[in-house]
């Protein structure tokens, strides 16, 4: 069922687990990643960046997949369809009014007060149709989409602020995280995650989930990170097994085995992850 991120984040928190979210970027790596999540029973988060949802054809494009796939392979776990790094309150809006049960908004670029107003405004249209919302404090590092972050970490007090003001549902603040292939090991500041959790009360989300070592992402889950974003190491598991069957076929061109070719390697990240979250 299409559900909205609140109940699910709430209890994740509660539970000191994390829910995964997988970005999808076509029809069958949506139907990978619902079949594994199915089949381990655990509720996940689809993200779909903006261009991710130009490349599938549109907003209105991804929720008729979504909820397809949902009712004809009989998925029976709850699953969140989110706006990933929305980019202004008229995206957010696209976004909800195609049916999305949730969105970011990313107004980091902005100070802090316009952060909020934009914030606000998409809080306040998301509230009214059942919508969950996350918002960024600080910058996180990295490529999202194209554009180019410097890392910027989050203000303690900014995010009090912030998430006193907006009422969203789940905040990610900068940490040190980083979208894409980390430099070197990544450095997160457990001591500000863990402070921003106590003084803000709201389930924490994890950008950059690509390459940080199992032992960090349990110690992020226990001081308060309950969603953790991955998209590189799908990237990278389903288009190494790709590279490796065409390099082995070179004689095939039915575009049905050559997607298909990368299924196992991205399923088996999907339950990884999940397995790794939920601490099973
Ligand atoms: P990675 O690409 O580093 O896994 O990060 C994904 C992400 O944070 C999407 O918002």
């Amino acid at each position: 069922m299409l559900v909205n991120m609140r109940q699910i984040l709430n209890n994740a928190r509660n539970q000191k687990k994390a829910i995964a979210h997988f970005n999808i970027n076509n029809l069958e790596w949506t139907k990978y990643i619902l079949e594994e999540a199915n089949k381990l029973n655990s509720p996940i988060i689809l993200g779909v960046s903006e261009s991710a949802s130009k490349h599938m054809g549109g907003y209105e494009t991804v929720y008729a997949i979504v909820k397809s796939l949902i009712k004809s392979l009989n998925i029976t776990i709850d699953i969140v369809l989110h706006l990933d790094h929305g980019s202004s309150y008229s995206e957010c809006v696209k976004a909800i009014d195609a049916g999305f049960t949730s969105v970011m908004i990313d107004a980091s670029k902005h100070n802090l007060l316009d952060n909020i107003k934009v914030t606000k405004q998409v809080v306040d249209y998301a509230k009214q149709k059942n919508v969950s919302v996350e918002a960024e404090i600080g910058h996180i590092g990295g490529s999202e989409d194209g554009i180019e972050g410097q890392v910027l970490l989050a203000d303690i007090n900014d995010c009090i602020v912030f998430v006193k003001n907006t009422q969203i549902d789940c905040l990610a603040p900068a940490i040190g995280n980083a979208h894409g292939v980390y430099q070197g090991e990544p450095k997160l500041d457990f001591e500000l995650l863990e402070q921003i959790s106590k003084e803000t009360n709201v389930p924490l989300v994890l950008h950059g989930g690509t390459g940080i070592k199992n032992s960090d992402i349990i110690r992020l889950i226990d001081k308060g990170i309950t969603k953790i974003n991955i998209n590189t190491e799908l990237q990278i598991s389903w288009s190494n097994s790709v590279r490796e069957y065409i390099n082995k076929n070179p004689d095939i061109y039915d575009p049905r085995k050559i997607i298909k070719s990368g299924e196992e390697s991205l399923k088996k990240v999907v339950r990884e992850k999940i397995e790794l979250f939920e601490n099973r």
